[in-house]
């Protein structure tokens, strides 16, 4: 019987579906028991007895295959319908690694209600055989890259521990000076097994889950000891040069850990950093994820922490945003430096955005910088800070040190 609101009664007794047929909906249960059962030759045999709340008939929808078992109303049933769009799509917009779990769940209960179905005595439990493994069902796709993807991340959690990340520093530089005034901090990995791992791939990997946090942590932390021994090359220079800065790239999920910003407080009192001169680089996603997040970045602003807003103008850059939170400089996606003699659209959008900036008295940075033209043009246009190829590309800690006390190419270029 058809109710609205896409619930279905069943009669006691009544066959809900049978083994083996074509599955186009779940259930819910709202009232009544429902037993789940395969047929051998002989008898059938009860795989379950299920009540209010619980879901059945999902295991077809899931992966378009027949009814692994039947279902029976065992009283006067009261269902609620899910459509396949409901779970399907679900399931198909899911990250790999769930998607690998799911189908081998999948996979051993059909297994296993075949191998009770050759059971000789229903109830009587007769081990299973052996796994035989199925090399057709190994050797998937979709399931080597599942499986790839669990690797590289046992990997990195081993990583985390065992020196393998190194941090990298790219120099930014005074565009009026054309001095070096700090570094971004660029995560590296070197694994022994697979060389240098490219930053999207074990970044994005470690967003995905909790690994960004000791990661972040990490980084943090290098950048407190490493900006000291920055600071001490550059005075030994020039003693009146004036606090360098590191930039650190904090993601999300790290500002909605409950502890980042005690952890972070902590980090900058043991190595006796001003909290000015790190510089917390966001993305606009942060604007997207809530309140916890933007909560802390008003603490750590409140820290003294300065906070910049990441790749400008490649996000929705809702400026409302920048008035709503304590973001004190932007730095503008090096799409814009990459085109800005290109079209003519890219340079009025840049000059506007660094109007914007001027009258916000917020620093702009530009990212991508690799000739002196685009220097020139950017520095007339009022940018004050610049990072790209024509500064330098990342380098280890050692080679910053070095290139701290060289007088900087691009100056005689
Ligand atoms: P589906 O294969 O669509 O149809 C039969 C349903 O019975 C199945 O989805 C599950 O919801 C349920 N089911 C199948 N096998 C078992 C089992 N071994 N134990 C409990 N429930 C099962
Ligand atoms: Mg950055």
């Amino acid at each position: 019987m058809q109710h609205p609101y896409n619930l279905r009664s069943f009669e006691s007794g009544e066959l809900i579906f049978t083994e083996g047929s074509r599955g186009d909906c779940a259930y819910i249960i709202e009232s009544g028991r429902v037993e789940i059962f395969v047929e051998s030759d002989r008898h059938a045999i009860p795989l379950k007895v299920l009540g209010p709340g619980e879901i059945f008939g999902e295991m077809a929808v899931i992966d378009a295959s027949a009814r692994s078992a039947s279902a029976r109303a065992l009283e006067a049933c009261s269902c609620m319908v899910v459509s396949s769009s409901q779970i399907a799509e679900r399931i198909q917009s899911s990250d790999a690694v769930v998607k690998l779990l799911i189908g081998m769940l999948l996979h051993r209960t059909r297994e296993y209600n075949q191998h009770l179905k050759g059971t000789p005595d229903a109830g009587v439990y007769s081990p299973l055989d052996p796994v035989r493994p199925d090399p057709a069902v190994a050797a998937e796709p979709q399931r080597l890259q599942a499986i790839d993807k669990m690797r590289l991340e046992s990997e990195f959690q081993k990583a985390i521990c065992s020196n393998e990340l190194m941090p990298y520093y790219q120099p930014l530089v005074d565009l009026k000076t054309e001095e070096i005034v700090g570094f971004e901090l660029l995560l590296r990995w070197q694994s022994p097994k697979r060389g240098m791992v490219a930053p999207d791939l074990f970044v994005n990997l470690a967003e995905e889950t909790s690994l960004i946090i000791p990661a972040g942590f990490w980084a943090l932390e290098k950048a407190c000891i490493h900006l000291h021994c920055f600071q001490q090359a550059i005075q030994t220079l020039k003693s009146t040069a004036p606090p360098l800065f590191i930039s650190v790239n904090v993601s999300v999920r790290q500002f909605q850990h409950p502890d980042f910003v005690t952890t972070l407080m902590t980090l900058v009192r043991r190595h006796r950093v001003a909290p000015a001169q790190i510089k917390l680089e966001v993305t606009e996603r942060i604007f997207l994820e809530g309140a916890v997040a933007l909560e802390a970045i008003q603490q750590c602003c409140q820290a003294g922490f300065s906070i910049s807003l990441d790749d400008f103008g490649t996000g929705f850059s809702s400026l409302n945003y920048i008035a709503r939170c304590e973001i004190d400089s932007l730095k503008i996606d090096q799409s814009f430096v990459r085109q800005m003699f290109s079209d003519g659209k890219t340079p009025v959008l840049m000059q506007t955005i660094l109007y914007l900036t001027k009258e916000l008295q917020m620093p702009s940075f530009a990212e991508g910088i690799e000739t002196r033209e685009q220097m020139e043009a950017l520095r007339d246009l009022g940018c004050d800070i610049g990072q790209g190829y024509l500064f330098g590309r990342p380098l280890p800690f050692e080679a910053t040190l070095k290139l701290l006390v060289t007088p900087p190419l691009w100056q005689a270029r």
